[in-house]
């Protein structure tokens, strides 16, 4: 693995031959749970990752599982995605086809007690990308974005990408809204760029080889890590938040995702950038368009696992939105992508995921 900003000349005279011919894609966060599942994709695509992630919320045991999994080798800059210095050099040792800057913090909760945590990191790593990218002529870009920018759908539960922004209910998903708005501005100004916002809904799974997954750092908020580390017994138990939603069985309703999906999403995204020959910006739904509630996530995972989950009613959890799922018409008619696996899928692959981290660590 090369994890070397301190010796690029090295590198350089190592990897020459490879370098020309490489189709390098600069992967901010690579090394965390969408990036990393992201990367494998890529590499099976025939393109060569050039991982920038320091590792702040991710396990260097990623980087060797996309190397297990893929038998190559990993590029990996350990660098501060908010540090422009350290970012030019990278691009100036590569020739990006394409950047997917998916590096940001993504706690709903901590955002609210730190907001200027989130606003300096997931601002400013954005608006480095962009200007590198404007600097070295990189002109194509996919940002991670949310679902978390519709906010609590007004009438229809199901949203299109033409849905209603609503006021963001954190300072993580205003750093969402305002990368959008920010991305907006950019290409208004007439730079020569093409982006993919995508507005992923709530992505869960692992690899299906069990090799990479997620690891969350400290206790979980996302309802699947609080599912399967609840049955290996790392947490006593699951509290449903709330039991009375105007919904299907009164708990709330989510759009699970597997990540193996929306690491496909990325690679299509940007080999149709690719094909595109004028500046545009577009925002695409990233979910399944099916929606299941608390209540039905938990009993497939019973189902599969043949085992009881020890989950109890609790008070609703402030901020929720009661029931949202995405319509991905439009990533369909522009880019032939749709998902290829059902939330149950992601609950097995979750399910070994958690197994196999827990018996490596007996
Ligand atoms: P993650 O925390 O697992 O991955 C983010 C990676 O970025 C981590 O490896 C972290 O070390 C790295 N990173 C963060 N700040 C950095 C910095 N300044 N410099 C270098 N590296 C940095 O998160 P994830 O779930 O893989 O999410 C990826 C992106 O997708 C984020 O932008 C997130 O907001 C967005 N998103 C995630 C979800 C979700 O439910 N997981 C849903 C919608 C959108
Ligand atoms: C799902 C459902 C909970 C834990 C978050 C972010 C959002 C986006 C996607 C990044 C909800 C319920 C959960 C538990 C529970 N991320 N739940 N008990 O809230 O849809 O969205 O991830 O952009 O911004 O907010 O996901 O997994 O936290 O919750 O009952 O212990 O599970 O109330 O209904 P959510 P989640």
């Amino acid at each position: 693995m090369n994890s070397l900003p301190n010796s690029d000349l090295m590198y350089f005279s190592f990897n020459f031959d490879a370098m020309n011919n490489a189709k390098h894609i600069l992967v901010t966060g690579g090394a965390g749970y969408i990036g990393s599942h992201t990367v494998v994709q890529l590499i099976e695509s025939g393109y060569t990752p050039v991982i920038v992630d320091d590792l702040r919320n991710a396990h260097a045991k990623s980087l060797d599982g996309i190397k297990k999994i893929t038998g190559k080798e990993i590029i990996h800059q350990p660098i501060d995605v908010c540090d422009l210095t350290a970012l030019e050099k990278v691009f100036s040792n590569y020739s990006f086809e394409g950047i997917i800057h998916f590096a940001a913090y993504k706690a709903v909760g901590e955002s609210v007690e730190q907001p200027l945590k989130y606003y300096r990191n997931n601002i400013l790593g954005l608006v480095n990308v962009l200007e590198l990218a404007q600097k070295f002529n990189v002109k194509n870009i996919v940002f991670s974005s949310s679902c978390t920018v519709y906010g609590e759908p007004e009438n229809e539960k199901v949203v299109t990408e033409n849905s209603p922004i609503q006021i963001a209910n954190s300072p993580y998903g205003n750093t969402k809204q305002i990368g959008e708005e920010i991305i907006q501005d950019f290409i208004k100004s007439g730079v020569d760029c093409k982006i993919l916002n995508l507005r992923y809904f709530n992505p869960v799974g692992a690899h299906p080889s069990s090799i990479i997954g997620e690891f969350p750092l400290g206790k979980p908020n996302n309802l699947m890590p609080v599912i399967t580390q609840t049955a290996v017994g790392k947490l006593p138990k699951i509290t449903v938040f709330g039991n009375d939603y105007d919904t299907i069985d009164g708990t709330c309703v989510r759009d699970y995702i597997h990540v193996m999906d929306v690491a496909e999403a990325h690679v299509k995204g940007i080999n149709w950038l690719k094909n595109q020959d004028k500046s545009l910006v577009e925002q695409l739904n990233i979910g399944t368009g099916k929606g299941t509630s608390v209540l039905e996530l938990i009993n497939t995972f019973e189902e599969i696992s043949g085992q009881k989950l020890n989950w109890e009613f609790g008070p609703r959890r402030s901020g929720d939105v009661v029931e949202i799922f995405a319509d991905v018409t439009k990533m369909l008619n522009l880019m032939n992508w749709k998902p290829n696996r059902t939330a149950k899928d992601a609950v097995i692959d979750a399910w070994n995921w958690e197994q196999k981290l827990t018996n490596d660590k007996k």
